[in-house]
């Protein structure tokens, strides 16, 4: 089976993406300078899986670093996690987030050119599309950004269409994300955001853990169901699935596609609190504030594509996504430690 390295692999999907890997045959290989994730997070998945990765505590701007992993090792493809995820720290710290995400990113590109890997699987976002005319969103859609992490999302994709011209021997998939959230049924693996989270899930669930009075609902004065922003979001451990159809699909066929994750229906704020309070079984303080600056209305992806060329479609609904939110939320009120 093929060896494939994931950087970012100690990540919230990284970690999520490594199981699913180590479960479908693959040898892991992660990457990862522990930034924003815990060493610990490879034990939890040899707990759920048998198997440790092969761990480089490395960053992707350390080129003598990564190089010593392609040199150490025989890899047939990568999954590049790593980088940076805030979208109101990048608007704060741009050039961070540009060196990081940009520069890492060009990197490791680099050096798996010179080291003639040449599959890849992009972490790429939602966030590409702006503001869409209309719903749901297909991967034609028109292109556009409003901050600079979105920004580098949609400059990766343009350097990666450019690598992919420049010889057709890359197989590359660029696959948009929309809104991860849930976590390993295991309660095992999760996200733990640190600081005041800004996503809705980690909020509510620090809401019902007590850690936070009220959730803030940001504006009810959208077109939409309840007046509340509608977002798609999808169960983290659909995503992993779907990176390991992304991988195969890649191993297979050269080329250069934009893929979306996504499960095609969108739930409000208020629909998603509802569905975390019957899953936590306590009621979610909320209040109504002004409309959070660079929001949109509605979200919601076109699922089509992955499933006809991945083969690849979601299957846990909001419920499940909450049950699994709570039952990692509540095990580790602290974070993986
Ligand atoms: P995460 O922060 O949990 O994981 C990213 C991992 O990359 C972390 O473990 C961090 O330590 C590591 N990392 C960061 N910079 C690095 C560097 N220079 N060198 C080595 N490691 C580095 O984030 P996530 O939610 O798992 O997201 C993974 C990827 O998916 C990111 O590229 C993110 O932009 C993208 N994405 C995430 C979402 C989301 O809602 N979580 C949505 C769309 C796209
Ligand atoms: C955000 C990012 C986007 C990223 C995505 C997935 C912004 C502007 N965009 O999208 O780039 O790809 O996360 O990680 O940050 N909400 C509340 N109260 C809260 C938090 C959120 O009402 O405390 C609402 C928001 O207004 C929105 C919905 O919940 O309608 C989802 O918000 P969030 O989880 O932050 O994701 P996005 O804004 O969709």
């Amino acid at each position: 089976m093929a060896t494939i390295l994931v950087t970012g692999g100690c990540g919230y999907i990284g970690s999520h993406t490594c199981v699913e890997l180590i479960n479908s045959g693959y040898d892991v290989i992660v990457l990862d300078n522990l930034y924003n994730s815990k060493e610990v997070v490879l034990d939890r998945i040899k707990m759920i899986t048998g198997i440790r990765p092969k761990f480089y505590k490395v960053d992707i701007l350390d080129r003598e670093g990564l190089n010593r992993i392609f040199d150490e090792n025989k890899i047939d493809a990568v999954i590049h996690f790593a980088g940076y995820k805030a979208v109101g720290e990048s608007v704060s710290i741009p050039l961070t987030y540009y060196k990081n995400n940009i520069s890492g990113s060009i990197n490791l590109y680099e050096i798996m050119k010179d080291h003639g890997v040449k599959t890849l699987v992009f972490s790429s976002s939602a966030t590409v599309y702006g503001d869409p005319a209309s719903v749901p969103i297909k991967e034609d859609f028109p292109l556009s950004t409003t901050n600079p992490y979105g920004t580098t999302k949609l400059q990766n994709e343009q350097i990666l269409k450019d690598v992919y011209v420049s010889d057709n021997k890359w197989s590359i998939l660029l696959l948009r994300y929309f809104n991860p959230i849930g976590a390993s049924k295991s309660g095992l693996l999760g996200e733990t955001p640190n600081g005041i989270p800004n996503n809705l899930l980690p909020y509510i669930a620090q809401v019902a853990t007590g850690q936070r009075d009220f959730l803030r609902v940001w504006g009810n004065d959208y077109d939409t169901v309840d007046g509340t922003g509608v977002r798609d979001y999808i169960h983290v451990v659909d995503l992993a699935k779907g990176h390991c159809k992304a991988i195969e699909y890649a191993l297979k066929h050269e080329g250069v596609e934009c893929i979306n994750l996504g499960t095609g229906h969108g739930y409000s704020v208020l629909q998603v609190k509802d569905a975390f309070e019957k899953a936590c079984g306590k009621k979610i303080a909320y209040k109504i504030m002004d409309r959070r600056p660079g929001d949109i209305a509605t979200c919601y992806a076109d699922t089509s594509k992955a499933k006809e060329m991945l083969g690849w479609q979601a299957e846990y609904n909001i419920e499940d996504m909450c049950n699994d939110a709570w039952n990692f939320a509540s095990k580790n009120p602290n974070g993986i430690e």
